[in-house]
């Protein structure tokens, strides 16, 4: 009992371990998340309808979509944002390790008559052949990657723009970093049964790393036969953090946003945008 508690209270070192695979393809997991995607209330996969039409046609005006432009949709979960593009005539690719959410997203399509190239694929080992003049990673899953996953992504991306292509991703800045605390506790069936049908007991623990500027919840979910643990990191940004990372990638002309619906940037937000070339 002792020796578990103390691997339940073990504070990893940042990025120790990578288990964004528990979170997003577990069984089910991942029947929660799509509920929590598709879910107005519940911004916790996705943000609401409202802001991702709003965010829709700001993308669609900023970056001139038409029926010539190529976007890939990094990260597309249930295809919110692709769907829409699609839908606004530009051609697009999703990239999701969710089977679940891209069988919806690929239904979805299909009900709509949307001809959306979805891609069952780990975003950081796959490669891409074709050029696109738009990437999108939205919901800031760029903070949930080391920063060697982060290098090799902004590689790829690159290695994938077509001349005057342009990023633009999401990010959790500073303020947000500002306020967290490091905190444990357990609850039983936490979440509602978030990661299992059957009774469990999940530790939470939230660990703060000052230096790095990184935030770690990590779940120790005890089922009477089995014991996972799931890390979910963030990173958090200011802007010439961010920047900086752009620019080792070999990206240019650096834009900065309050949002991803193109809103004036605000140093107070708890998280900014940004588009890159
Ligand atoms: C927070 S959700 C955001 C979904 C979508 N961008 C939106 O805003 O509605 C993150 C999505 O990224 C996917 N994802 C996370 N890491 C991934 C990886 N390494 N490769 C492929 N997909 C990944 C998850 O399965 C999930 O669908």
């Amino acid at each position: 009992m002792f020796n578990l508690l103390k691997k339940i209270n073990y504070k990893p070192e940042p990025f120790e371990f990578y288990s964004a695979d528990l979170l997003w393809t577990d069984e089910h997991t991942v029947q929660k998340m799509l509920s929590y995607h598709l879910n107005d209330a519940i911004e916790a996969s996705s943000r609401g309808s409202t802001f991702i039409d709003k965010s829709v046609d700001w993308i669609c005006s900023y970056f001139k979509v038409s029926n010539e432009t190529q976007i890939a949709d990094f990260g597309c979960g249930p295809g919110l944002y692709s769907q829409r593009l699609s839908a606004k005539g530009a051609n697009v690719t999703g990239i999701d390790f969710s089977k679940n959410s891209l069988e919806y997203a690929k239904k979805q399509a299909l009900e709509n008559n949307l001809s959306i190239n979805y891609v069952y694929a780990n975003y950081l080992d796959y490669e891409l052949t074709d050029k696109y003049d738009l990437i999108c990673l939205i919901f800031c899953d760029y903070c949930a990657l080391s920063p060697a996953q982060r290098a090799i992504l902004l590689k790829k991306f690159r290695s994938m723009l077509k001349p005057n292509g342009k990023v633009l991703l999401d990010v959790h800045s500073l303020n947000m970093f500002t306020i967290l605390e490091e905190k444990a506790s357990y609850e039983f069936n936490y979440l509602d049964n978030f990661w299992s049908a059957d009774d469990y007991y999940c530790f939470i623990n939230n660990f703060k790393y000052e230096d790095q500027k990184v935030g770690l919840d990590k779940y120790t979910i005890i089922e009477r036969d089995t014991i996972k643990v799931v890390y979910n990191w963030l990173q958090y940004f200011n802007p010439t953090a961010l920047e900086k990372e752009f620019i080792e990638a070999g990206f240019t002309n650096m834009k900065l946003f309050k949002n991803v619906a193109g809103e004036d940037y605000d140093e107070s937000h708890t998280e900014f945008a940004i588009v890159a070339e």
